[in-house]
């Protein structure tokens, strides 16, 4: 074998190493829990939708710490907002042949080939957080996360209860990323509670995608639009609802006094500024799945007998419970 050859061969071998070092890193790399006797070792592919918010990174975080309490391998991936790519991330998960794959839909539509090809694999799936809308429902094994148009009833009722009073109740509604469940149902849920109150009308509806920058922006330019004619924001989620209480500040006028502020998520931020007076109430959606989602695979794989949906049982704080609930949040 001449010099050249050798080199070829050399740069060949170091690639493959390079490569599988890479995969068991990959395989192994969030579980530090040495499985306990009799537990069968599992490995769990996740694909987290984005980084939009708060409760996004606390979804992360609870998934990442169950997996490690629950002695589970988890390779833990995230789409950063693509449906794209998230469907590519989970395709590499029925290739890897991991035993469960969960994944929290970015948007509600277009996911059946996808389930299609897990099913084929015979790799159960999961589905977490949001609802998806599929041809076939035995496409995924189970669902777990909240029930999205009762937040939004449970904020409609909150507010026909606080402002029957008011003769016209004009509403911003701040909306969540178009196509995705929490979106569609939360906007549903609480146009359900106020539709027989004649008193109340939506004014306008703009999106901010679950974000802050963009619930702030949109805020600002509905001020601009309509100023102090606003009598109520609601916002699909606490983090745009936190963008909006600044704009409302910039502009010169009384959060939670001068415009009511609805919104859901329940995270400390947003409790905290129930207790300043600048919120009113946050209907609670609970990013701390982690632990069911961990305990539902292994059932899962032990093929015990589940329900099609695991609902989470979630609270609404308002300036009444806040004070005994704020101590008690980490996200
Ligand atoms: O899917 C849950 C929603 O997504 C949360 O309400 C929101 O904050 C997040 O971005």
């Amino acid at each position: 074998m001449n010099f050249k050859s050798k080199q070829v061969l050399i740069g060949f071998l170091s690639i493959v190493i390079a490569a599988i070092v890479f995969l068991v890193f990959n395989l192994t790399k969030t579980s530090n829990h040495i499985a306990k006797k009799g537990e069968v070792p599992v490995i769990i592919g996740f694909v987290q939708l984005g980084s939009e918010s708060a409760w996004r990174s606390a979804n992360s975080a609870s998934v990442k710490s169950a997996a490690v309490d629950k002695g589970i391998s988890l390779i833990f991936k995230n789409a950063e907002g693509s449906q794209k790519l998230q469907k590519q991330l989970i395709r590499d998960f029925i290739i890897q042949q991991v035993d469960v794959i969960i994944f929290p839909p970015l948007v509600a539509d277009g996911w059946d080939e996808i389930l299609a090809e897990a099913k084929e694999a015979g790799i159960p799936v999961i589905i977490s957080d949001r609802r998806i809308i599929v041809k076939n429902p035995d496409s995924y094994s189970v669902f777990v996360g909240a029930d999205f148009a009762s937040e939004g009833r449970k904020a409609g009722k909150w507010l026909v209860n606080n402002t029957s009073h008011s003769s016209a109740v004009n509403i911003v509604e701040l909306e969540g990323l178009a196509g995705s469940s929490p979106a569609i149902d939360r906007a549903k849920g609480f146009r359900q509670e106020i539709v027989n109150h004649p008193n109340m009308k939506i004014i306008e509806s703009v999106p901010g995608d679950f974000i802050k920058v963009k619930g702030k922006l949109a805020m600002k330019k509905l001020l601009k639009k309509y100023g102090g004619n606003i009598n109520v924001v609601y916002s699909h989620n606490d983090d745009m609802a936190l963008g909006a209480i600044e704009a409302i500040k910039d502009y010169g006028l009384r959060p939670g006094k001068d415009i009511l502020i609805v919104s859901v998520d329940g995270e400390k931020a947003a409790l905290q500024a129930i207790k300043d007076g600048e919120s009113n109430v946050s209907v609670e959606c609970t990013p701390l799945l982690g632990p069911v989602l961990m305990q539902t695979a292994r059932k899962l794989l032990n093929k015990e007998k589940l329900p099609k949906s695991i609902i989470m049982e979630e609270k609404t704080f308002t300036i009444k419970n806040v004070d005994k609930e704020l101590p008690l949040r980490t996200y």
